[in-house]
C-alpha cells in the first residue's frame, strides 16, 4: 500500500522518521545504550575485538562507510569497509579478533551473504545488520541487529539506509561503551541527538516541495556532481548511485577534498554540483574547506547546490541553490542530508516520466553473484 503517494519510494522516504525511531527503541535509554543481541555475545568477548570489517554492496555500503567513521571514533576499533563481492577475492587476513558486520536490507544479497559464511569459517564473529526477519543472512550470523524500517518495495534503498546507519551508530555506541573507550557523557550527548533526531529527519523530508521546483528547472541536466568530506562523502557516493539507478543519468560522488587531484577537469559552465557542507559550529576546519571548494567550483562555472545548515550563511555568495537542514551533531548531519538527494532523484525520475519504482535492469535484491 502507498499510503497515498505516488509511488513507493515516496512512502518510503516519507517513512523515515519512524525508521530511525523504530531501530533506535529498545536498545537506548537514559543510562546508556545497548543492544541485547550484542550483550548475547559475552562483553569478553567484544572487549578482544581489534579489528572491525563492514561488508555490503550498494547502498547498503555507503551506510557501512557512514557508520565506519562513527564505530572507530566511538569504540576506538579501527575499521575498514570492503564491498561483499571483493572481500573474498584479497584473501583478507582474519582472526579470532576480528568482527565482521554485514550490512544489508533484504538479508538474501548473495555476495554478502558469501562473504559471511567465508568470515565465519575463519573464525570471525559475524555480525548482521538487516531489516528482513529471519532472512538468511542473520540466522547465518553470531549476531542479528535488526532494523526496524518495515518493509521496503521500491528498488531504491532510502528507509533501510537511515535505519543501517542509525544501527551502525548503536553498535558504534555499545562498544565504545563496553570496551571503555567512550565515556558515559559522550554516549550521552549521542543518546540526545536519537531523541531529537526523528523530528529532525522529518524536516528534511519536508525539503520536498523545494526539491521538487528545482528537479522542475533541472529536466534535462545529463550528468551531476556530488562533493562531501567525512561522513558526507559516503552521502555523495548514495546521491549519485540513487540518480543512476532510478533516473538514468550519469551521476558521480566524490570525496570534496579529492577535487583538485582529477575531478575538478569536469567542471564546466552550468554543471550542476551539489555539496554538502558540514556545519560551520560542529566542524569549523571541514566546513572552511568545502567553502573553498565551492568558491573553486564556481569560479569555473558550476550550478551550485549547496546543502546546509539552517543559518550557515558562508555559502550564500556562492551558491545557485540553498538547501537548509536542522542543526545536529556531525555523525547525524548525514542521515538528514541524504533526503534531499533521494527527492531530487525522485523527482527527476518523475520528471522522466520513468517507473521510479521499478527501474530497468534491476531487481530489489540479487540473489546470485
Ligand atoms: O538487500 P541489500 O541491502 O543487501 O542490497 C544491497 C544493494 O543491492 C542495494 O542497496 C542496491 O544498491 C539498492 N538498489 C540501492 O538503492
Amino acid at each position: 500500500d502507498k499510503g497515498g503517494w505516488s509511488s513507493f519510494m515516496a512512502k518510503e522516504i516519507n517513512d523515515q522518521p519512524d525508521a530511525v525511531e523504530n531501530t533506535v527503541r529498545g536498545r537506548v535509554s537514559p543510562s546508556g545504550v545497548e543492544i541485547p543481541e550484542l550483550t548475547a555475545l559475552g562483553d569478553e568477548r567484544l572487549r578482544g575485538i581489534d579489528r572491525i570489517i563492514i561488508i555490503a554492496c550498494g547502498t547498503a555500503s555507503y551506510a557501512g562507510q557512514v557508520g565506519a567513521y562513527a564505530i572507530e571514533q566511538w569504540a576506538r576499533i579501527p575499521v575498514e569497509v570492503q564491498l561483499s563481492h571483493e572481500f573474498r577475492y584479497r584473501e583478507p587476513v582474519l582472526s579470532d579478533r576480528t568482527m565482521v558486520i554485514s550490512v544489508s536490507q533484504s538479508g538474501e544479497t548473495m555476495d554478502t551473504l558469501m562473504a559471511v559464511k567465508y568470515a565465519a569459517e575463519r573464525g570471525v564473529t559475524t555480525v548482521s545488520v538487516c531489516n528482513t526477519q529471519s532472512a538468511t543472512i542473520p540466522r547465518e550470523s553470531d549476531a542479528a541487529v535488526y532494523t526496524h524500517a518495515g518493509p521496503e518495495v521500491a528498488v531504491a534503498s532510502t528507509k533501510a539506509f537511515v535505519a543501517q546507519i542509525t544501527a551502525l551508530y548503536l553498535i558504534g555506541l555499545h562498544l565504545g561503551r563496553v570496551k571503555g573507550a567512550l565515556s558515559a557523557e559522550a554516549a550521552a550527548q549521542a543518546i540526545a541527538q536519537f531523541d531529537e533526531l526523528p523530528a529532525k529527519v522529518r524536516e528534511a523530508v519536508d525539503t520536498h516541495e523545494q526539491i521538487a521546483q528545482l528537479a522542475h528547472w533541472m529536466a534535462d541536466t545529463r550528468s551531476v556532481l556530488f562533493l562531501g568530506r567525512h561522513v558526507g562523502y559516503p552521502i555523495a557516493l548514495e546521491g549519485a548511485l540513487k540518480l543512476k539507478e532510478i533516473a538514468y543519468i550519469h551521476a558521480e560522488g566524490f570525496a570534496a577534498g579529492e577535487l583538485k587531484h582529477g575531478p575538478i577537469a569536469l567542471i564546466d559552465h552550468g554543471q550542476p554540483v551539489f555539496v554538502l557542507v558540514p556545519s560551520p559550529r560542529t566542524s569549523p576546519l571541514m566546513h572552511s574547506k568545502v567553502v573553498s571548494n565551492i568558491q573553486e567550483i564556481r569560479a569555473r562555472g558550476a550550478r551550485v547546490i549547496a546543502v546546509v545548515e539552517k543559518g550557515d550563511t558562508a555559502v550564500l555568495p556562492y551558491a545557485d541553490d540553498v538547501i537548509r537542514l536542522p542543526l545536529a551533531d556531525a555523525f547525524f548531519e548525514p542521515l538528514l542530508q541524504v533526503v534531499p538527494l533521494q527527492w531530487f532523484a525522485l523527482e527527476l525520475s518523475t520528471a522522466k516520466g520513468l517507473d521510479v519504482d521499478q527501474p530497468r535492469n534491476l531487481a530489489k535484491s540479487v540473489t546470485v553473484e
